[in-house]
């Protein structure tokens, strides 16, 4: 029987299902993330690997070992060097479509906490500040009929295009590749229209490899002033010090759920009251954290079954 080692503590109908399906499962019931070390252990000691976007997959870890498959608790699999992988004949898994929701639902609430100044208006009330009603207190920005703009129109994009819709917002999407007859919304011409003509950019475009820095200095220079920038697809696809340089000035607001080397968040953005910021919890819903550890293990159950993965990567 395959040993399969989990390398964070997941839903606990998650680890009881693979406890029910694997005689030999290593769990890690104090949460504590592993090391390259301890993960360089997991992989030559187990047949398969259940990780996730804190541990760090890279070449190194997939010469001479003994997993066959790393089933990555995540729909992102930039943490994973998939070439590496590929080479080393290693499959690799992911958890899409179960999060869409939820993703889409957290950059919403982003955008709309930036809109509304929420985090400001919080914060004046816990503090004790708050002096009672007044006309013009903290005030913020509409949605409707102001243009969202969508950076990658995959199944999270159109997600987020179509919650913006119903706001009564105009979708502008940028997409490598030509969208035909999109649900929502209208293709623009590049990124850069995007950048320039929307009040809002949300951004969900995978990690890593080309679309690293996508979101340059120049690209976030395009954007107007009083415009807002709002990312839950990784920290990577921006460039992080340009964009404390951006909402520093006051030129644009930001609402982050990741940043580019998670744990660690700019401390510029800790005082400022534009810039609304989340611990990476796109996907932190009992429901939606539950089933993507289910999919992670129907992907295990299938590899060692032999049969098709239902969300092969490599
Ligand atoms: C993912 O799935 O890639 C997220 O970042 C974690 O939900």
């Amino acid at each position: 029987m395959p040993a399969i080692t989990v390398t964070r503590k997941l839903p606990q109908a998650v680890e009881d299902r693979l406890l029910s399906l694997f005689d030999d499962v290593r769990l890690n019931p104090s949460d504590t993330p592993l090391d390259a070390a301890a993960l360089r252990q997991a992989m030559e000691h187990s047949d398969g690997v259940l990780g996730t976007v804190t541990d760090r997959f890279e070449a190194s870890l997939f010469d001479g070992v003994r997993a066959r498959i790393v089933a990555n608790f995540a729909v992102g699999v930039n943490n994973i060097d998939l070439e590496a992988a590929k080479a080393a004949g290693v499959a690799v898994t992911n958890t899409p479509d179960v999060l869409t929701d939820a993703t889409a639902d957290t950059a919403l609430m982003l955008m709309l906490m930036v809109l509304r100044r929420a985090g400001e208006s919080a914060a004046l009330l816990r503090e004790g500040r708050w002096e009672g009603f007044s006309p013009t207190l903290l005030l913020g920005a509409s949605p409707q009929g102001k243009t969202l703009g969508i950076v990658g129109y995959g199944r999270i994009g159109q997600a987020m295009a179509q919650r913006g819709a119903a706001l009564g917002m105009e979708i502008l999407f940028h997409n490598r590749s030509r969208v035909a007859n999109p649900a929502v919304g209208r293709q623009a011409a590049s990124l850069a229209e995007v950048m320039e003509r929307a009040d809002v950019v949300s951004l969900h475009l995978p990690g890593g490899g080309a679309n690293a820095g996508a979101i340059s200095a120049e690209m976030l220079a395009l954007m107007r002033p009083g415009t807002a920038l709002i990312n839950t697809a990784r920290g990577d696809v921006v460039d992080e010090p340009a964009l404390v340089a951006a909402c520093a000035s006051g030129r644009i607001s930001a609402g982050l759920d990741v940043f580019a080397a998670e744990p660690t968040v700019p401390a510029a953005f800790l005082d400022m009251p534009n810039v609304v910021l989340m611990p990476h919890i796109g996907s932190a819903t009992e429901e939606t954290r539950t089933a993507m550890g289910m999919l992670a293990v129907d992907n295990l159950d299938a590899f060692f079954a032999g049969r098709t993965c239902p969300a092969r990567v490599v």
